[in-house]
């Protein structure tokens, strides 16, 4: 399963992609807000690449259960630039519920960061879970992740509210922000044209190359 607008391209993980997942998944935002954690919200260690081995091969798994029951409930997808074939993140279904609600997520490796790959893997991974029957697809954000509202909001996402109190991190307890698309309302909203204004808006020499 392979997805891509021309700029980036979505492809399932392989275990050669391991050392990069490791590697990224040392970031501390990335361990803050896409890592596990204890019911205290303290982090588990960082991943050893033999530990990413593992995660993408459960992913894998996790495809051939979709090819089974068409439910892409932990599929994921490796974020590469489409023209350099770089390897920059990771967005993936982290949920799929009974009523065809679809949940995802997304990381993008710091290095990377600021050229738009994570709007339009944000943007390609929706249009694709509308596709393969998903009547609603959300997305919950740590508030202060000011990041990844931006990417919601860019990606086309409506906020949906606040919900108190429902994360923890270190002990302390954190609110979490509710985006959703449903798939008419989604289209109307054009993302692509939301994602060409923004570009449109950096100065030339700021933009990344893809
Ligand atoms: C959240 C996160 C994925 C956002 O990544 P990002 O690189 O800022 O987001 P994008 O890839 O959409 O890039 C956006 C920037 O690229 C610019 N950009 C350039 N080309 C663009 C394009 N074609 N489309 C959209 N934006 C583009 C945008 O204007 C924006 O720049 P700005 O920040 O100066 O306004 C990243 O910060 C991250 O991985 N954080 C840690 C983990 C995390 O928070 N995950 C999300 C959990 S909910």
């Amino acid at each position: 399963m392979t997805l891509s607008d021309g700029l980036v391209t979505l492809r399932p993980w392989s275990r050669d992609d391991a050392r990069f997942m490791a590697e990224a998944n040392a970031d501390p935002a990335i361990r803050r807000y896409n890592g596990s954690h204890d019911r205290l919200g303290h982090p588990t260690p960082p991943l050893s690449t033999t530990d990413a081995e593992a995660v993408i091969d459960q992913f894998a798994l996790n495809w051939r259960a979709f090819a089974a029951t068409g439910t892409p409930s932990g599929a994921a997808f490796a974020i590469l630039g489409t023209r350099s074939g770089e390897l920059v993140g990771c967005c993936g279904v982290d949920d799929w519920s009974k009523e065809d609600v679809a949940q995802f997520g997304y990381w993008i490796a710091p290095d990377a960061r600021g050229r738009g790959y994570a709007t339009r893997a944000a943007i390609l991974l929706t249009r694709w879970l509308f596709d393969v029957g998903a009547a609603r697809v959300f997305l919950t954000i740590v508030a202060g992740n000011e990041d990844s509202v931006a990417v919601a909001r860019r990606a086309g996402f409506v906020y949906e509210g606040t919900m108190r109190a429902h994360g923890v991190w270190q002990g302390k307890r954190c609110d979490v922000m509710w985006f959703a698309a449903l798939p008419l309302e989604w289209a109307m909203r054009r993302p692509d044209e939301e994602t060409q204004r923004a570009t449109r808006r950096r100065p030339a020499g700021d933009r990344g190359t893809f």
